[in-house]
């Protein structure tokens, strides 16, 4: 199986524009799966509430999803990737993975980042596997990497390729992926985005570095911290149903949650 990642930057606020691009270059991708980054269509520092919410969609329903739709039909391909989503009054920071005959898998962020607590709502869909092309994959959204247990609990679930969709500013996630891919026994697919955005007094820097890892920690692709690129590898999402580390050791069975704080 092919997966891959598209390393993006997109311009805040324009999501014509943002969809155009993003289109040109995915254009001639042959893969199974492809995956943009957290609110790749949007850009992510929002001015305020109201600049959110003119760029927010429902699931299943809007420009960001038909072009997904549209793109995962011509390419055959799970097309992966993260957009505000409306729900009622509510917003949240929300990944989206949608398949060639249109069905859609939905995952909300549970961890919201800093002034992201000011404009989503927390994620409240629980943390589930779904299976496309005989294997498992799991969906996380950036600020997720920092808690071990999301990983741990997709992949005691039975994902075998995590799918982490992100807008990195601080500078850990890609190197600490390589002990959440070893721990766990998974690949992990990080797509991350490049580019600086302000508003007011508020500057993000964007860390690129976009990386996928086998479940030997093993760096199987990497991108630049500064170039929008799209790479693609060959996977045996199989390798990650073997969780013995040692011939006495398995990642799961040999755990103590008895011992462990909740
Ligand atoms: C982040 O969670 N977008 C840093």
């Amino acid at each position: 199986m092919k997966v891959g990642f598209v390393q993006f930057n997109p311009v805040l606020g324009n999501i014509d524009k943002n969809l155009e691009r993003a289109e040109a270059l995915i254009k001639d991708v042959s893969t199974d799966v492809l995956v943009f980054p957290e609110l790749f269509a949007t850009g992510y520092l929002f001015r305020d509430a109201a600049q959110l919410s003119s760029l927010a969609e429902p699931a299943g329903n809007g420009k960001i999803f038909w072009a997904m739709r549209d793109w995962s039909k011509r390419l055959d391909a799970l097309i992966v990737g993260g957009f505000p989503e409306r729900d009622g009054e509510k917003i949240f920071n929300s990944a989206i993975a949608v398949e060639p005959d249109a069905n859609f898998h939905l995952y909300r962020k549970l961890h919201l980042f800093d002034r992201e607590k000011t404009l989503f709502e927390r994620g409240d869909i629980p943390l589930e596997p779904f299976e496309f092309r005989g294997a498992k994959f799991g969906l996380l959204v950036c600020f997720d990497w920092i808690f071990p247990e999301a990983y741990r609990t997709l992949a005691i679930r039975g994902a075998q390729v995590i799918l982490h969709i992100s807008n990195l500013v601080l500078p850990y996630c890609q190197r600490a992926s390589f002990a959440r891919a070893i721990e766990n026994g998974i690949f992990i697919v990080l797509a991350n985005r490049i580019g600086e955005e302000k508003v007011e007094n508020i500057s993000l820097h964007f860390t690129g570095g976009s990386i996928i890892y086998s479940p030997k920690g093993e760096i199987l692709s990497r991108a630049s911290v500064d170039r929008e690129e799209v790479a693609v590898v060959e996977i045996y999402p199989d390798d990650a149903l073997d969780k013995w580390i040692t011939e006495r050791n398995h990642l799961f069975e040999d755990r103590r949650p008895e011992f462990y704080e909740r």
